[in-house]
């Protein structure tokens, strides 16, 4: 087991940002191109990220980022999008459905799908991540909003320490309600004992809850297979960012154990044939991040 004190959340919390710039750079793509439609994005992220959304309105500049992050690692332009899209289709479908009542986000980064999509504005929404990253979101909120939007409260906390029912309690989130729980791109910067935490945290969901959330093999984490990135390895793992990952064929008995029913373990290939092949766009898929949806029983 990991100890704590070798845990990088300072470069984790680093990390909240940049799936949200992916998104604002798409959106200089031409509207039927893009994978994900994202009006706050661009609103929502820093200012050197938006200095980065301003120079890919050149064609040119756009598909070099695109082409170089792609050499980079096989997938990493479009994982991104792809997993916010069929989170988004999830949620949409579950509040279309009257089938969720309340929605958390942990390690919320800076997603914006609380504040785009109009369908689920009416369901009561907890957004969890460190408090660095809660506070300036709070603060980049009130600029693009004047406020908070009223149905989202901002929860601060460090998965390591402190445990998330109390922090989403202080906060209103009571656990009684069925719930759509995000846990997108989170899993692997925490240690085992952590991740162990949140599962006893989502055992307690009300049944009919769902969780969709991203893993990476516990094969690349362990350095058995590179998936071909073995630089992009020693940047996260070596470097103490990236912690720990799910053996694949053990997932579904993992879930069951804490009363969680597995309906699909994605890979992103199965992704991009979904959400990258209608746009015509040629973009390899990320091999080293799965996608999971789940139901509580
Ligand atoms: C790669 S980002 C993903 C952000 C967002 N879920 C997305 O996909 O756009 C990982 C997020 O997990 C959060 N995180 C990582 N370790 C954490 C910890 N120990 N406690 C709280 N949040 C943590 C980071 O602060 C960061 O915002």
């Amino acid at each position: 087991m990991q100890k704590k004190d070798k845990i990088n959340t300072r470069g984790a919390a680093n990390t909240g940002e940049k799936p949200t710039v992916v998104v604002a750079i798409e959106q200089n793509f031409p509207k039927e191109e893009r994978i994900i439609q994202d009006a706050i994005a661009p609103q929502i992220i820093s200012g050197s990220g938006r200095f980065w959304v301003y120079l890919t309105k050149i064609n040119a500049i756009r598909n070099w980022m695109v082409n170089a992050s792609e050499k980079s690692i096989q997938g990493v332009w479009s994982c991104f999008l792809v997993r916010k899209r069929y989170i988004d289709e999830r949620l949409i479908d579950e509040v279309a459905q009257n089938r969720i009542n309340a929605v958390v986000n942990l390690g919320a980064g800076f997603d914006t799908r609380l504040y785009r999509l109009s369908e689920v504005q009416h369901i009561p929404s907890w957004e969890v991540d460190q408090a660095v990253n809660i506070n300036t979101k709070r603060e980049r909120l009130q600029k693009v909003f004047k406020e908070v939007p009223n149905h989202v409260k901002l929860v601060p906390i460090n998965f390591l320490e402190q445990e998330i029912g109390e922090a989403l309690e202080e906060q209103g989130y009571l656990g009684e309600a069925k719930t759509f729980f995000i846990w997108e791109a989170v899993s692997q910067y925490l240690d085992e004992t952590a991740v162990n935490k949140t599962f006893d945290f989502f055992a307690k969901a009300p049944t009919g809850s769902k969780l969709a959330f991203t893993y990476v093999p516990k094969n690349f984490i362990t350095g058995e297979n590179f998936y071909g990135a073995e630089k992009f390895y020693k940047q996260v793992v070596k470097r103490k960012l990236w912690h720990f990952g799910f053996n694949p064929n053990e997932l579904a008995a993992y879930l069951s154990n804490y009363g969680w029913q597995l309906i699909e373990d994605l890979s992103y290939a199965e992704l991009n044939n979904r959400y990258v092949k209608p746009t015509g766009r040629k973009l390899g898929a990320m091999e080293i991040e799965r996608m999971v949806y789940a139901e509580k029983l």
